[in-house]
């Protein structure tokens, strides 16, 4: 079993294109092989800002589990679902809204500036707002140890770990929890009760980190602890109470370079993108209709690749050889620019092939899909009704 669960989420709002691609999805393809991996379709997290497109969120959800197949997201390795069949995101959303201050959300950065970006769409929402809230809900309600974000987002996953702190601390105190902790502390065995005890004392005493990460490897060999008891020795190596709601780690992935057709950023909002399964005659005809050095106008007239979108595309598609050909080529007025583009376009339909072809196949029989994503959204329920459970007893929710 893997030691570290991943959760990773993505707003269903258009169809995907080769900057998601090279920035999120290669890195989910392999983490897959590495980790414990739970990927979801955002649908709640799109009303957040498309409240009044909702049919654009609708065509979107299939298409974009379609494109996370085709590019090499595998069911067998990772558990695909969609947010909103997952019911507990919105309960768990809702009972840590009671806790949340207010101020937390609204100092978010994204608050601000997405408002600000967004000016066509009244963001003034009570949904907006809380939008980093059910992001936390997301990731708390699988107990993910690491969710993969860019920089941008890094805000969201602190707020996250401050909201699980602030409910453990709230919530985990059950009455009489050193005496079951203390009891716990006995069923390790003598020995190793000793060595917890020291450990525990060292970081509460000095702070020392390194007692607390030998003291949580020392828990996480043991095989024969209950769970309570497990959850009880965590919390108790840090203080009071136990641990409900664990904190995740931010894992920081690099920000896509990936360029566009006009050298900026690949991004809908710049139109300058090439979808993810776009077909080939239309591929072709955008990168030959490229922009390039716009000091180049005859074909004679060297060029600057450094001024020249095409070259970035050659950043990401080209070998070194083919490179420095082409710098060399262009510089001196060796090559034409078509002939320049040509092993961009070779390069992008070769990355593409094997993702149409992967993505006939669901095409062609869309309850392979759906069955993908009904497995999904039964093993992710499973998991947040487990920590539902534990969420409803620690807030008092467990009568009958
Ligand atoms: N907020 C992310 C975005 O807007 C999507 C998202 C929602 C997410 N919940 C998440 C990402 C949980 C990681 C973990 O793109
Ligand atoms: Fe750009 Fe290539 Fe033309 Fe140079 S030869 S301007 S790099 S497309």
């Amino acid at each position: 079993m893997f030691a570290d669960r991943i959760l990773s989420g993505m707003r269903p709002t258009g169809s995907l294109h080769l900057g998601h691609y090279h920035g999120v999805l290669k890195n989910w393809i392999r983490m897959q092989h590495e980790y414990e991996c739970l990927f979801f379709v955002a649908d709640w997290h799109a009303l957040t800002t498309h409240y009044d497109a909702p049919e654009i969120i609708e065509q979107s959800v299939w298409d974009m589990v379609i494109d996370w197949l085709a590019s090499g997201v595998d069911p067998a390795r990772a558990t695909l679902f969609i947010q909103s069949k997952v019911p507990e995101h919105a309960e768990l959303h809702l009972l840590l809204s009671m806790i949340t201050p207010l101020g937390w959300l609204e100092r978010m950065p994204t608050y601000k500036d997405q408002q600000e970006r967004l000016t066509s769409k009244d963001l003034s929402t009570y949904g907006f707002l809380g939008y980093p809230l059910l992001q936390s809900a997301d990731i708390l309600i699988y107990r993910a140890t690491q969710v993969p974000v860019g920089e941008d987002q890094i805000p969201h996953i602190e707020f996250t770990r401050e909201i699980a702190r602030r409910f453990n601390h709230l919530y985990g105190r059950d009455p009489g929890f050193a005496e079951k902790a203390e009891l716990a502390v006995k069923k390790l065995g003598s020995k190793k009760a000793r060595l917890y005890k020291e450990l525990r004392n060292r970081f509460q005493e000095q702070g020392d980190d390194e007692a607390l990460e030998a003291a949580k490897a020392l828990l996480d060999e043991q095989q024969s602890l209950s769970l309570g008891d497990r959850e009880r020795l965590f919390g108790y190596l840090e203080g009071g109470g136990k641990v409900i709601l664990s904190e995740p780690q931010a894992m920081l992935t690099a920000a896509s370079k990936m360029p566009g057709l006009d050298g900026q950023k690949m991004s809908k909002s710049y139109q300058n993108t090439i979808s993810l399964r776009e077909d080939e005659m239309s591929v072709t005809k955008k990168i030959r209709t490229m922009p390039t050095d716009p000091a180049r106008i005859r074909r004679t007239d060297p060029g600057d690749p450094e001024r020249c979108p095409v070259w970035a595309l050659h950043q990401v598609y080209s070998d070194e050889n083919t490179r420095q050909s082409v710098a060399q080529g262009c510089t001196t007025a060796g090559i034409g620019c078509i002939e320049c583009k040509q092993p961009v376009i070779d390069a992008v339909l070769s990355e593409q092939r094997p993702m149409r072809e992967r993505a006939q196949l669901y095409l062609d029989d869309p309850a392979l899909v759906r069955n993908i994503i009904a497995d999904g959204n039964e093993k992710a329920r499973k998991l947040a009704g487990e920590t539902m459970r534990d969420v409803r007893e620690a807030m008092g929710l467990n009568y009958a």
